[in-house]
């Protein structure tokens, strides 16, 4: 699985990007609006310091103005990818992106039905948002499990399934164990993710008694 940090934070992104395995960034208008500075800047740094494909989302609703988003994000850099709504001017938009070889991430997937669209119109990524679907007493895993096995139905769906909205350890353990093909994952979140009360028990003592032993390496 690959794993993508879910931020805007230029300095979190580069302290966490230093262990050499994370693999892209998601960003969105909200987590734009949250860094308070310029989306141009904003993106232009985070793709200076990730390889990897930076998902930066249109706010127009129109399909003309859609595409003319795309179009200005997209000189932000080639490693760009173009984040479209989960509607019908975003699928319109989705579709003609993909046949200009545009590389696309459509957001706010919420039902399988809409992951097949999404792959119809030959979406790179499609963005089951878990936590939210969690928030209204419904189980976000179960939708990543669901569209994993309907896209293994289908030899032609090369769409990517990006699980989103991801809130906890556990949310990690269980879209890997889905079959997600990525994670994005809030910086927060992937700072729990080497943590273990037991790993700091046993490094203690570890310590300890190479201290006693009075050895060095
Ligand atoms: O990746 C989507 C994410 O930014 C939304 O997360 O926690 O606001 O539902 P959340």
């Amino acid at each position: 699985m690959k794993i993508f940090l879910d931020s805007t934070n230029i300095e979190e992104i580069r302290e966490i990007n230093k262990l050499g395995i994370i693999d892209g960034i998601t960003t969105n208008p909200s987590l734009i609006a949250k860094s308070g500075k310029g989306f141009n800047q904003i993106l232009k740094s985070i793709c200076k310091e990730v390889k990897g494909p930076v998902s930066a989302e249109v706010t127009a609703e129109s399909f003309e103005n859609m595409l003319s988003e795309a179009k200005i994000l997209s000189k932000i850099s080639k490693n760009i990818v173009i984040k479209l709504p989960l509607t019908f001017n975003g699928l319109k938009a989705c579709k003609h992106l993909t046949k200009k070889n545009y590389k696309t991430n459509v957001t706010l997937c919420f039902t399988v039905p809409q992951a097949i669209l999404a792959a119809k119109a030959g979406a790179t990524y499609i963005s089951p948002f878990i936590g939210r679907l969690d928030d209204i007493g419904q189980n976000g895993v179960n939708l990543i499990r669901d569209i994993k096995k309907v896209f293994s139905n289908y030899t032609n769906f090369k769409t990517k399934i990006l699980a989103a909205s991801v809130r906890s350890i556990e949310h990690v353990t269980e879209v890997a164990k889905a079959g997600a093909d990525i994670s994005t994952i809030p910086p927060k979140i992937f700072h729990q993710l080497y943590k273990h009360e037991l790993t700091d028990k046993g490094l203690k003592i570890f310590l300890e008694d190479w201290e006693k032993s009075k050895q060095k390496i």
